[in-house]
């Protein structure tokens, strides 16, 4: 870029309380595509090539700093005081810098998420190139109301922001509004700030007084409008955080089917800024992939899967299921109506199948769980085949025990393993068996008592029933 800052601090807004939320959660807390709104405000402003990043915060400061602490901890904090307004929160920010810097500031807001690195730099270039103390990002927005208008002169020069409760009609009709993103002459800022009063509707310092003070003062400010209304949409409320979660979404699954990934039905499908996928992946309507989730070359998800934090591998397929804190091997297959819960392990070419729940379970390679079953704590080797309706007894009652299954084990239909207990290579077990025992290679066990029939038993005991006459055309 042609564009040379001596230096530059990015501010962003994020002490208020967001009442229009009407949340216990502070606003900028809100999740967006699986970041708080702070989140995506925040790896945009360290994106930028700033000397320092002053996130400003009040309302539940410890949740906010605790949040920046972990993920961002290059950023100064600043504290704002009681004074409201986003003017004194600026202020707040700057007393943060050094106080011989000088340069360029940009101010973000916490609740604008959608804004983009490029943009920020293309208002920075103009900023600097045209040697204004003071420019503001705007967009012409269909729907205007609740933002700050940007009112121009006869001429179209910019003249000053109105807030939309302390506009006239005639203003209010202006559909040019301000984005809450600004580049600064620090210079402009430390004369100006300390100057602002809050004779205004909501009785603050309102940082969008300090560009009518710019130009009172005959210095240059302007206004620049984008075409990309969501790049500046601002959050307040939760109809607005569902509207932008709406259009970030698609975007992110443009993004995903420009690089090779089918999407069946993008208005149903979820995926998280944090998630990645390789090329011909196919994701069926109602799946949503969260968090540190990736999917491996040519597996097909959904329809209706949720998948939190989980690896799921190449050619894998994973069918109206749920799955968190898993690992789905290459060619192996999920569901339908699986609860992969953290710490399965499912190897290459495995199978977890109906109604099977699975936690902390290694699986080996081509192992296969077809049918109602759960497996907690268990290790099982490679092409083993777990029975139906089999339980992995892992707890009883006071503390959790560990199973171990080798490698090209039979078990069969509704066994309870009863752990802590190891079943060789090898071994089979009969229908019915509660495994209780260790088991050796190779063996059969079964703890199944001799089956006795008791000849007829329901023409003595219920004669005259529909079971009877049954049986007795049935001996005929
Ligand atoms: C603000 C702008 C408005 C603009 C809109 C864009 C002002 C006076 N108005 O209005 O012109 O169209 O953003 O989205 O700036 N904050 C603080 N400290 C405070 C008050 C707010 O840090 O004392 C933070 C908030 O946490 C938020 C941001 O500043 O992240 C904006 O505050 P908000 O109350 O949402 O301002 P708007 O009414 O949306
Ligand atoms: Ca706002």
């Amino acid at each position: 870029m042609a564009m040379t800052v001596k230096h530059l601090g990015v501010i962003v807004l994020a002490a208020g309380e967001g009442t229009r939320m009407k949340s216990a959660k502070p606003k900028v807390m809100h999740e967006l595509a699986g970041l708080p709104l702070l989140g995506h405000v925040l790896a945009t402003a360290h994106s930028l090539d700033a000397s320092h990043v002053i996130p400003v915060i009040r309302h539940q400061r410890d949740v906010l700093a605790d949040y920046i602490q972990a993920f961002y901890p290059t950023s100064t904090i600043a504290d704002q005081d009681e004074v409201p307004g986003t003017g004194r929160a600026v202020e707040c920010g700057l007393s943060a810098l050094p106080e011989d810097f000088y340069g360029a500031i940009v101010v973000t807001s916490g609740d604008v998420p959608m804004l983009q690195v490029d943009t920020i730099e293309a208002l920075l270039e103009a900023h600097v190139d045209g040697g204004f103390a003071a420019t503001v990002l705007s967009t012409v927005a269909e729907d205007p109301s609740g933002y700050g208008r940007i009112v121009r002169n006869t001429d179209g020069l910019f003249q000053s922001i109105v807030e939309h409760k302390d506009a006239s009609d005639a203003q209010l009709a202006i559909q040019e509004v301000n984005a809450g993103v600004y580049v600064f002459d620090s210079a402009l800022l430390r004369e100006a700030l300390p100057r602002l009063g809050s004779a205004n509707a909501q009785g603050e310092k309102y940082l969008t007084d300090v560009v009518a003070l710019a130009l009172d003062a005959g210095q240059a400010v302007q206004a620049l409008a984008i075409d990309d209304f969501w790049q500046v949409a601002g959050i307040n409320d939760r109809i607005q955080l569902a509207e932008v979660a709406a259009e970030l979404n698609a975007r992110i699954c443009e993004a995903w089917m420009a690089a090779g990934v089918t999407i069946l039905d993008p208005s149903t499908t979820w995926i998280d800024v944090t998630v990645t996928l390789d090329r011909d992946v196919t994701l069926l309507p109602g799946t949503m992939l969260h968090g540190l989730t990736t999917v491996g070359e040519g597996a097909t998800v959904g329809p209706e899967v949720v998948v939190v934090d989980s690896q799921i591998g190449a050619g894998a397929s994973v069918v109206k299921s749920h799955v968190t804190g898993s690992k789905i091997g290459e060619g192996a297959s999920v569901g339908p109506f699986s609860y992969l819960r953290p710490g399965t392990d499912l190897g290459a070419d495995g199978k977890i199948g109906t109604f099977v729940e699975t936690k902390n379970a290694k699986i080996g390679a081509g192992s296969k769980i077809p049918h109602l079953t759960y497996v907690g704590d268990a290790e099982i080797g490679v092409e083993s085949n777990i029975g139906a309706g089999t339980i992995f007894a892992n707890y009883d009652g006071v503390n959790k025990h560990r199973s171990k299954v080798g490698s090209h084990v039979r078990t069969g239909a509704h066994n309870v393993f009863v752990a802590p207990i190891t079943i060789g290579d090898g071994a089979y077990t009969a229908a019915g068996t509660v495994v209780r025992k260790d088991v050796e290679p190779g063996a059969l066990a079964m703890s199944v008592a001799p089956q006795r029939n008791l000849a007829d038993w329901v023409l003595q005991n219920r004669s005259g029933s529909k079971a009877a006459s049954a049986a007795e055309s049935a001996k005929k």
